[in-house]
């Protein structure tokens, strides 16, 4: 009728009714479950095309713009009586390499021995009461995801590490031009059975990736424990080298402060070293200070400057500081890469050489190295050996599909 405002409602299932303020809205709502269910026969046809498949799912309902839920589908290639079943992974956890890299949730569905495996991750944005909710919401959406001949009304178990969905609690959210948007976030997870907080700085641009990690104790960072594993491998290897060969070592460079938790380690260690902390994006140096117990003093200086030319400087000066150990703990923003730490410009032999020439001889240099590519790590090592007269490689299990290295001088 004229001058009446139309009603539009969409029933995405049998039970609920959606009112709509635009024909837009109703437009986007018809085609994202045209596209779903176009998914759907997709993946229940052809066991190919599920292969790494992801589903976002966003919450009509909320202002968020973020999916409220991931879900990964894992299949395995080999037949199993157990046909399906949906994993939600609890908050905080997905950034551990079983949940959070195609290689660790193909481990978790074999071990699992579901042919076909949902893994779910819950929006950080987003709030769960229960895994009970979450498994009454996802019931129809699961179901749709389930392997071609099971019949309909199937029971579709639905695990995790426990019956809670685990909490996690925003400390500060922000964003910074080099960093984009980022937050500090509280999880709790346990330690040898054990209740432990853990307050982690995450980049949106890799979200599953921890950039900074430290242990809360009674409300404050603890700043004598690590908590990254190759932040322990370089602590560990370091205590070892001074103990054996590298008396003379005197100074520290790291470079990504990132939240400062390894240089706050080294120098709670070592006081009477100097300790060099480069980070190209001061708004993380405000953060190290405010949220992980960074405290910058003589012997702890952070530097603001991009640590490709900051070493490139420093060994192209007359008076250069020579450091008794480098670390190298640069994050890579460039997904396309599959290469998570360091930038590649780090990687290049003139860079290396650079390094070399800032550390003094018995200076020992230590790289995180995040790739998954198997050739182009094996090249690295290449470069690596043909500058220095030994090189050391430790693997981290279950830190994000990479190995780490560390090459002694
Ligand atoms: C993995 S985090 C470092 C974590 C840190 N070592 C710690 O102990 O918590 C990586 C950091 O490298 C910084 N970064 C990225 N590119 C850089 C560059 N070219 N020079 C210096 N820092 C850089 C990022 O801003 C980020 O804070």
């Amino acid at each position: 009728m004229e001058r009446m405002t139309p009603l539009l409602e969409f029933c995405p299932d049998e039970k609920n009714i959606e009112r709509l303020s635009s024909v837009g809205q109703l437009k986007e709502r018809v085609q994202s479950v045209q596209h779903f269910a176009t998914l759907c026969h997709q993946i229940s046809h052809d066991e190919k095309a599920s292969q790494d498949v992801f589903i976002e799912l966003m919450d009509p309902k909320s202002t968020k713009k973020t999916p409220k839920y991931t879900l990964f589908i894992v299949d395995r290639p080999c037949k199993s009586n157990q046909k399906f079943a949906a994993f939600v992974v609890p908050q905080g956890r997905e950034t551990d390499w079983l949940f959070g890299s195609n290689e660790g949730r193909r481990q978790l569905a074999d071990n699992a021995k579901f042919q076909r495996l949902l893994v779910i991750h819950l929006g950080r944005d987003h709030q769960f009461a229960s895994l009970d909710c979450v498994q009454t919401e996802l019931a129809g959406i699961v179901s749709s995801l389930q392997p071609q001949g099971l019949p309909p009304n199937t029971q579709i178990p639905f695990l995790s590490l426990g019956a809670q969905v685990n909490q996690r609690k925003e400390i500060h959210r922000g964003v910074s031009d080099s960093t984009g948007e980022y937050v500090v976030e509280e999880v709790e997870e346990e330690d040898d059975g054990k209740p432990v907080i853990l307050r982690r700085l995450i980049f949106f641009s890799n979200p599953n990736v921890i950039q900074s990690e430290a242990r809360m104790k009674n409300g404050k960072v603890d700043l004598k424990y690590l908590a990254c594993q190759h932040h322990l491998v370089m602590v560990e290897e370091l205590r070892q080298n001074l103990d054996m060969t590298n008396h003379g070592l005197k100074s520290i460079l790291v470079l990504g402060l990132g939240g400062g938790a390894l240089c706050t380690y080294l120098h709670q260690a070592y006081p009477q070293f100097k300790v060099d902390g480069v980070e190209i994006d001061p708004t993380m140096v405000d953060l190290a200070r405010k949220y992980f117990g960074f405290k910058p003093s003589e012997n702890l200086r952070p530097h603001i400057a991009d640590g490709l030319s900051f070493v490139q400087d420093a060994a192209a000066s007359e008076s250069r500081e020579r450091y008794g150990c480098i670390m190298l703990d640069v994050d890579c923003k460039d997904r396309s890469l599959g290469i998570s730490c360091p930038p590649p410009s780090f990687l290049e032999p003139n860079f290396i050489q650079s390094v070399k020439q800032c550390l003094n001889p018995q200076g020992i240099f230590f790289m995180n190295l995040v790739c998954r590519d198997e050739a182009r790590r094996n090249g690295v090592t290449e470069m690596l050996r043909e500058s220095f007269a030994s090189v050391q490689i430790k693997k981290i299990k279950g830190e994000a599909s990479g190995g780490r290295k560390s090459s002694k001088k």
